[in-house]
């Protein structure tokens, strides 16, 4: 979006505005439908009409918003029409798998279409910004908001935050975007210190050039309308005063010309950071870095005036951030229709039946291809016909817990359970239940409960992991583990003999005992995967789908290797088993439990000739990397093919591996196929000590294969030869 500009409407309106109204234009305020930061003082309601606010979050419905939007336009001295913004991360009310999960189908056309969709019924809400892609690659799953993330790896993060941004921000039949996209946290929030949320982050401007920032280069390329500077301080530098990051880099190099909205009260911590003595100071800190919206910290209101006289701030850069603010009321088309979508006056077309079918087999197709199957000894599944199951644990009956953390308008009546999934798929057969055990704590009865449920049961589905609220924002745990009590009964199930298929049920990888990875038969991480988690899981141990999602972050094997992540720099003593002076540690093996990529189906895939269309390159070719697939299993089924490279000689140490490019191949039994890659050689540069792209002539390995675990892969050299 290009925002910096002005018509002749807004011009006219800036130029009537009293310097308060311009403060009210560049001020957010929440409502109270949904909590998501420290509620305020503010009643923003009564505020409207006073022109002192220009956006409001957390309110939604057709009735409320036009009610706000009504008093903002009919009552305010100006009528400049309100927006309103929300955090719609993973679907509206149809919930779609959280993104941790929903990243791991590693499918761009889904993760597309699931924010479209999610796009329609919102904006059917009156909302206008949705909070998100959130792109912070994460690598501690100490940190609850790894949830949220599309995993450790950045071209990943890239791929979905491009994918989203087009999904949310497609047109409308009037050709205006349905929902701005604001891509969050600009930067490296996923780097905090021990995964401690709201902690700081000593990222070093490799770190910040090579992981970090990336993502967000790729939803500014895509053209996302809105970026939200992250609540942290990266390397001593606050990030929502960040002049560096924020205006020489992504507004002057990137040239990002649309909206940077503050995260929630972060203006005015900027004084707890000890960065700025008051409000006035915070206030001209963050404006003079680029910042347009002050979310909720009213340091914008009450600060500028004063920073001002004092000479902080000038008023051509105020000017400039309400110049953005109206201008982008104008483009999403608020001055023409500030009701657009808000009932009684939309179209019936424009308004979704929400869980209408077609809403929830998108949710449904999007949680089947999240769930990831991870073990399937002696191929358990999929059970065909089992006389009788025993459902146990927190998980398997929990309308609200499936749909996970941020799930927006989504109301877990509309839940369709794993329980109920399983006695819908297996209705020939018993289908006993008990919790077995609270999230947290133990229950003697429910204990009982269990012990009887799983008598003389052909299997067990074991629905353990996190509830809802142990995950996201302000949820980082020191142990993410599953709890106590929940163990005590996969014990009970265990030694019960019939097989058990564990269904980890979370917002992050959690930490399994040895004897539960090598007790269970069969393990899937089945995520949050949203309102129809219960038919997608059913289906996939039915084997009326064959799983196909893999792991877009690394499992780790015990907290103490966080954070844990397979694009490692090689160390000068690599890991050697053999050898006690090498990397790695006394207590735990070197590798995690599983790798990135790793993620298996009901059938069995082999590559063979591995090529490239051309052996001795220069910056500006282009190579072919290709491999044929096949499918030598009994069933049709999904692989998934990563790309990856290493630069084995540089000026500066390379990771071991580097994600170029991943894609999906769908084949039937037998049949093969040729996958291609393209890839730019440019794009194989590095930085070197000048920050200056490079890349030295000599061999570049490209490895492809299923996971980036070793055994995995298979080695091909080019070698570059500039000249
Ligand atoms: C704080 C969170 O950090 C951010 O991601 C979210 O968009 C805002 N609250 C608004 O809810």
């Amino acid at each position: 979006m290009k925002l910096s500009g002005g018509s002749a409407r807004v011009n006219a309106l800036m130029a009537q505005m009293s310097l308060g109204e311009k403060l009210g234009q560049i001020s957010m305020l929440a409502d109270g439908l949904v909590e998501t930061g420290p509620p305020g003082p503010h009643n923003p309601f009564n505020m409207i009409v006073d022109g002192r606010v220009g956006s409001l979050l957390n309110v939604w419905g057709a009735h409320l918003v036009r009610e706000a939007q009504r008093r903002a336009v009919e009552e305010s001295r100006l009528g400049v029409p309100l927006f309103f913004g929300l955090d719609v991360v993973h679907g509206h009310k149809s919930i779609h798998p959280v993104p941790i999960a929903e990243a791991g189908s590693f499918d761009r056309q889904l993760w597309e279409a699931t924010a479209r969709d999610s796009a329609i019924e919102a904006m059917a809400d009156g909302v206008h910004m949705t909070f998100a892609p959130m792109i912070d690659v994460a690598r501690d799953a100490r940190w609850g908001r790894i949830v949220e993330t599309a995993g450790e790896d950045p071209l990943v993060n890239a791929e979905f935050g491009r994918a989203r941004v087009r999904g949310y921000q497609a047109r409308d039949e009037k050709g205006i975007m349905r929902l701005a996209a604001c891509a969050k946290h600009f930067c490296a929030y996923g780097a905090v210190v021990s995964g401690r949320d709201y902690a700081e982050a000593d990222v070093s401007w490799r770190g910040l050039e090579e992981i970090y920032l990336p993502p967000f280069r790729a939803c500014v390329d895509e053209g996302v309308a809105a970026i939200m500077p992250a609540f942290i301080d990266v390397a001593g530098m606050a990030m929502t005063g960040h002049k560096r990051l924020l205006r020489d880099m992504l507004r002057a190099r990137w040239r990002f010309d649309g909206l940077i909205v503050s995260d929630y009260n972060a203006i005015a911590e900027l004084i707890n950071h000890g960065v700025a003595a008051d409000a006035p100071e915070a206030a001209a800190l963050a404006l003079n870095a680029g910042v347009d919206i002050d979310m909720m910290s009213d340091a914008y209101f009450n600060g500028l005036p004063i920073a001002l006289e004092r000479g902080l701030v000038s008023m051509d850069e105020i000017d400039m951030a309400v110049r953005r603010v109206l201008n982008f009321k104008e483009q999403i088309g608020l001055f023409d229709d500030p009701y657009r979508n808000m009932a009684p006056s939309a179209s019936k077309e424009e308004i979704p039946k929400t869980l209408a079918p077609e809403r929830r087999a998108l949710s449904r197709q999007a949680a089947q291809r999240s769930i990831v199957l991870l073990k399937n000894e002696g191929a358990l599944l999929p059970l065909k016909a089992p006389r009788s199951l025993a459902v146990l644990g927190p998980l398997a009956d929990a309308p609200n817990d499936q749909l996970g953390p941020w799930a927006s308008a989504g109301d877990g009546q509309d839940a369709v359970t794993i329980l109920a999934g399983l006695r819908e798929t297996y209705a020939q057969a018993d289908v006993r239940f008990a919790k077995g055990a609270p999230f947290e704590g133990r229950d003697e009865d429910e204990l009982e409960a269990a012990r009887k449920a799983l008598a003389g049961a052909d299997a067990i589905i074991l629905c353990i992991g996190e509830s809802r609220m142990m995950s996201g924002e302000a949820l980082s745990r020191t142990k993410p583990e599953i709890p106590a009590g929940q163990l005590e009964l996969a014990r009970m199930a265990l030694e019960s003999g019939a097989p058990v298929v564990l269904a980890i049920n979370s917002g992050r990888p959690l930490v399994l005992p040895d004897w539960l990875v090598e007790g269970a038969h069969a393990i899937l991480a089945a995520w949050h995967a949203g309102t129809e988690a219960g038919p997608a899981l059913a289906a996939i141990l039915s084997g009326a789908c064959n799983p196909s999602a893999r792991l877009a972050i690394t499992w780790p094997r015990t907290t103490g290797q966080m954070p844990l992540f397979y694009g490692l720099r090689p160390s000068g003593r690599p890991h050697d088993p053999q050898n006690t002076w090498t990397t790695g540690y006394y207590d735990c093996p070197f590798d995690p439990c599983w790798s990135f990529g790793q993620g298996l189906s009901y059938t069995r895939f082999a590559r063979a000739n591995l090529r490239v269309d051309r052996d001795a390159l220069d910056l500006d070719d282009l190579v072919s990397v290709s491999v044929d697939v096949t499918n030598i299993g009994t069933c049709e089924g999904v692989e998934t093919i990563f790309l990856f490279s290493r630069d084995p000689v540089a000026q500066v140490t390379r990771p071991m591996l580097e994600l170029r490019d991943f894609t999906k191949v769908a084949l039937r039994q037998g049949e093969t196929r040729t996958v291609v890659f393209v890839v730019k050689v440019r794009d194989l540069c590095y930085l070197d000590e000048d920050r200056k792209p490079r890349l030295d002539d000599g061999a570049i390995q490209f490895h492809v294969g299923a996971s980036a675990r070793r055994e995995d892969l298979e080695r091909i050299d080019v070698v570059i030869a500039q000249g």
